[in-house]
C-alpha cells in the first residue's frame, strides 16, 4: 500500500505553535538504557515532539498512573491528562490497561481513515483505552497537527493521549503496536531497485528505533510498499523484538480475493472463507482458490469455470490496486485502512473454528518449503492473544506450487537488493528481465 508521505528522521525542532492547543518538546535519539543517564526528564529535552490534548482550565495537569503513583505529566495537559486516571470514573472501572499505538505516515490518506477507527474503539474493543503516537515528516507537521485537532474534536472517550512527532525514537517509546504506513511511492521512471533502497532506509531506521524504545513484545504491521521486504528490513534491524511479531499487510489482497469470488458465485462475501494469499504483496501474489471455501464448500465445486479461477480471478486480485488507481487517481486508502483493522482484529480475536486469515510473516520453519528468512504471506490462525500460528496442512497442487515459487523468487531477489540494510553483506540487485510491479503500478 503506497503512501504519499515519506517519514524522515528529524534534525531540528523548529516547530512551535503557541496559539494552538498542541505543544512541542524535544529529545535526542537515545535508547532507553542510556536516556536517564544524561538526559533531563522528558518534558525538558530537545527533539521534536508535539503532545496534543484539549486545553481545559489552566490547572496544572496531574496524571495518575495505573500503579497508583501520582505524578505531574508536563508534556501533556488538558483533558487527556485530567482523565488519565482510568479507575477514577465509574465507566472506566471495567476498562483494560491503556495501550500505546504508533502510526507512521500519520498525515496521509490511509491513516486518515485508520486513526478514527482506532480511536472509536471498533478495533481493540469498547473497553480498551488507547494512546496514539503519530509519526510524520518535517514536511507534514502542520498536517499532523490538523489530524490531532480532528481527533481532539471527535471527543472519543477511549482516546486518552495523542502525541505527534517526527522522531521515531521518541514516537515509538513503549508502544505495543506499530502500524508502519509511511513510505515513498514509486515515482515515474523510478526503478523498483531504487524504491527498495529508499524505502528500505526508512524501515531500517524505524526498526532500529523500535528495537531501542518500543515495548519488547511490540507487534509491527508494515503497510508501506514494498511491504514484505520492508518488513524484513525492519525486523532485521530490531533483533531484540521477536521476528514473529512482524507482519506485512496482505489482508487487503485477501479481502479483494473474497470479494471477487463472492461476485462470481453470486453470494454475499461473508460466505467466502479460508482465503490464503501466498507470497509477496505484488503482482506475483497467489490468491489460493484451491483451498478457499464458499458456504463451506471448495470453491472449485461452486465455481466450475476453472479457467476463470486460474486466469481471470487471479489476475483481477493481483492487479486490483492498479485498476483502482486508474479510477481514483491515487492508491487505495479507505479499503487499505479497513484491511489494517481486519489484520489487527485477526490477531486480537480468536480465529473462527476451521477458518484462517492471511498475513505476511517471517519464514522460520514453515511446512511448505518456502525459503527461510523471508517475509511471506501464508495462512495463519490466532487465539486472540496478538500472536498467531501457521496453518500447516493446506494442500498445494502443481498450479499453486509453480506460482508460489515465482513469488518466492521475487522476494529472494528483493532481499538481495537490500542486503546492505539487513546485515547480509553487499547488495546485488537483479530483479530479472521483468521488473515486477506493486499491485498499484500495473
Ligand atoms: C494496493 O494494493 O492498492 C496498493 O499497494 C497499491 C499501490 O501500489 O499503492
Amino acid at each position: 500500500m503506497a503512501m504519499a508521505e515519506l517519514t524522515t528522521p528529524k534534525t531540528t525542532s523548529p516547530f512551535l505553535n503557541s496559539s494552538s492547543q498542541l505543544r512541542l518538546s524535544s529529545k535526542l535519539h537515545l535508547s532507553n538504557q542510556f536516556r536517564h543517564l544524561i538526559l533531563p526528564p522528558l518534558h525538558a529535552t530537545s527533539t521534536s515532539k508535539i503532545s496534543c490534548s484539549v486545553s481545559q482550565n489552566n490547572q496544572a495537569p496531574v496524571a495518575v498512573q495505573d500503579n497508583g503513583s501520582v505524578k505531574t505529566k508536563k508534556e501533556c495537559y488538558g483533558v487527556f491528562c485530567l482523565t488519565y486516571d482510568l479507575k477514577a470514573e465509574e465507566e472506566t472501572k471495567s476498562w483494560k490497561k491503556m495501550i500505546s499505538i504508533a502510526v507512521s505516515g500519520a498525515a496521509g490518506m490511509i491513516s486518515n481513515h485508520l486513526l478514527f477507527k482506532l480511536a472509536s474503539g471498533s478495533v481493540f474493543g469498547p473497553d480498551q483505552p488507547i494512546a496514539l503516537k503519530l509519526l510524520g515528516s518535517e514536511r507534514s507537521i502542520q498536517a499532523l497537527e490538523g489530524v490531532a485537532m480532528e481527533l481532539e474534536d471527535s471527543l472519543f472517550p477511549l482516546l486518552r493521549e495523542v502525541d505527534i512527532g517526527t522522531d521515531p525514537y521518541e514516537v515509538f517509546q513503549d508502544v505495543e503496536w506499530a502500524l508502519l504506513i509511511g513510505a515513498k511511492p514509486r515515482g515515474p521512471g523510478m526503478e523498483r531497485a531504487a524504491l527498495l533502497d529508499i524505502n528500505g532506509q526508512i524501515f531500517a531506521e524505524q526498526g532500529k528505533a523500535l528495537n531501542a524504545v518500543a515495548s519488547p513484545n511490540v507487534k509491527v504491521l508494515v503497510v508501506g510498499n514494498p511491504c514484505n521486504t520492508n518488513a524484513l528490513i525492519c525486523l532485521k534491524n530490531a533483533p531484540n523484538i521477536p521476528a514473529k511479531n512482524f507482519h506485512a499487510l496482505t489482508r487487503l489482497d485477501e479481502n479483494r480475493a473474497k470479494c471477487q469470488l463472492a461476485l462470481k458465485a453470486g453470494v454475499f462475501y461473508d460466505k467466502v472463507s479460508n482465503m490464503t494469499i501466498w507470497g509477496n504483496h505484488s503482482t506475483t501474489q497467489v490468491p489460493d482458490f484451491l483451498n478457499a471455501r464458499i458456504n463451506g464448500l471448495p470453491v472449485k465445486e461452486v465455481i466450475t469455470d476453472h479457467k476463470w479461477l486460474e486466469e481471470g480471478f487471479t489476475e483481477s486480485v493481483q492487479k486490483r490496486g492498479g485498476l483502482l488507481i486508474q479510477k481514483w487517481g491515487r492508491s487505495s486508502a479507505a479499503s487499505t485502512a479497513v484491511s489494517i483493522v481486519d489484520a489487527i482484529k485477526s490477531l486480537v480475536t480468536p480465529t473462527p473454528e476451521g477458518d484462517w486469515f492471511s498475513t505476511g510473516v517471517y519464514t522460520n520453519g514453515n511446512p511448505y518449503g518456502i525459503a527461510e528468512d523471508l517475509v511471506f504471506s501464508m495462512p495463519c490462525r490466532s487465539k486472540g492473544d496478538g500472536d498467531y500460528e501457521l496453518v500447516k496442512d493446506v494442500e498445494i497442487d502443481d498450479y499453486l506450487r509453480k506460482r508460489i515459487a515465482k513469488s518466492e523468487a521475487e522476494l529472494l531477489a528483493e532481499k538481495q537488493c537490500v542486503a546492505h540494510l539487513t546485515g547480509d553483506g553487499i547488495a546485488f540487485c537483479d530483479l530479472g528481465p521483468v521488473d515486477t510491479m506493486l499491485p498499484g503500478e500495473v
